[in-house]
């Protein structure tokens, strides 16, 4: 009789983990959606691909030669395999994104589309490694989301197989949960409400996700906004500046116009005098896309960046390492 119990139980406690290993991430159908292409939509979709939410950055090749990293245009949407110095747990890799129909998106319904971007799950059902920032895109308004597809579908194809993510155990199994469907109408925020739609900007933008520092995938307690995540691509390294709105390290003693300056100070770059990339102007900030953010988008993002419990922690963004020099 004992023998049997103890039996039982092994049977269900080895039913649990395999359940727990198989498991599928929780996915909702795709919706039925056909998204409507204006040209309006269309323009609004190229400036979230490009400007707003740089899912161009992470889905096409880069030249890391060059201040910060241009991407190859005739690439774009193409696809690359993360650096491996980034130290992400496994083979990391953006997929192509492009119209082709046999590597890309050319075979996917909208509702397809809309499901990866804002509930991180793939065509065939598989979880996508939460690097691809779903848990954000999850607020992406309706209208924006279907602003985007409008736009992916005018995204030239390129015909590029792009190797496959392999996310190393156990993080495929503890990111399964990170999925979730968007159940509700996500409205557009109001824009005269400038600290909801500067929040919503850096939703958008990643800020927050390169400016804390994380372990294990996570935002460490309280350190929201305050920098020091570390960045290694090639011989480089740079460490995210402190964006909180402490007034020693952070940017609680900078005026709206020096704010603005920063990211407009960048406006004159073109691919051809780009500077070379060397360990003190070497980084992963996306100035080249977010330098076109308009004027009163950078007004609500620092209005809300202020408003972030000030976090006091001094960042050496370009850290002088012997062997880097
Ligand atoms: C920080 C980098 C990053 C950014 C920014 C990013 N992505 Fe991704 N994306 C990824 C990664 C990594 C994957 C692959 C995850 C996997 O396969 O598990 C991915 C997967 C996808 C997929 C699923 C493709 C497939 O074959 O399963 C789509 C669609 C997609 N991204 C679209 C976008 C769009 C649109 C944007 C901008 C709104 C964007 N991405 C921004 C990193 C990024
Ligand atoms: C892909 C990662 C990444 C994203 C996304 C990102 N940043 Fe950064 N940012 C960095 C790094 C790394 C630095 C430090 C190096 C530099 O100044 O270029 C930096 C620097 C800055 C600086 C300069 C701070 C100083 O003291 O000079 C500001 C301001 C800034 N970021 C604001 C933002 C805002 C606002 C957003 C979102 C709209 C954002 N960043 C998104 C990585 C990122």
């Amino acid at each position: 009789m004992k023998r049997t119990i103890a039996l039982s139980f092994l049977v269900a406690l080895v039913g649990a983990a395999t359940w727990f290993v198989m498991r599928g991430p929780n996915a909702a159908p795709p919706s039925a959606i056909t998204v409507d292409r204006s040209p309006a939509r269309i323009e609004r979709g190229k400036y979230i691909y490009e400007v707003l939410s740089s899912c161009e950055d992470c889905h096409t090749e880069r030249n890391w030669k060059k201040f910060a990293a241009p991407v190859l245009t005739s690439l774009s949407g193409g696809g690359q395999v993360f650096p491996k110095e980034l130290g992400l747990p496994g083979q990391i890799a953006p997929p192509n994104i492009t119209q082709d129909p046999e590597h890309g998106l050319g075979k996917w319904t909208d509702g397809e589309i809309i499901r990866a971007v804002r509930e991180g799950v793939s065509r065939d059902g598989r979880a996508l490694f939460p690097m691809m920032p779903y848990q954000s895109f999850a607020k992406m308004s309706d209208e924006d989301v279907q602003s985007l597809v409008a736009y992916l579908r005018t995204v030239p194809s390129i015909n590029k197989a792009v190797p496959k993510t392999k996310v190393d155990f156990p993080v495929s199994i503890f990111m399964k949960s990170a999925p979730q469907p968007v159940t509700t109408v996500v409205a557009a925020p109001d824009k005269s409400n400038q600290l909801e739609y500067g929040k919503y900007l850096v939703e958008m933008s990643g800020c927050e996700m390169c400016h804390s520092r994380k372990e294990r995938g996570e935002v460490v307690s309280g350190m929201n906004f305050a920098g020091g995540e570390v960045f290694r691509v090639g011989e480089f390294e740079v460490v995210s500046a402190n964006i909180s709105a402490d007034p020693e390290t952070g940017i609680g003693n900078w005026t709206e116009q020096r704010f603005i300056d920063k990211f407009k100070g960048y406006a004159n770059f073109t691919n051809e005098n780009l500077p070379p990339a060397v360990q003190v102007n070497f980084t992963v900030m996306p100035w080249l896309g977010l330098r076109n953010l308009h004027e009163d988008e950078l007004k609500a993002i620092f209005a809300y960046l202020k408003t972030m419990k000030p976090v006091r922690n001094k960042v050496e963004s370009h850290p002088l390492v012997a062997s880097r020099l």
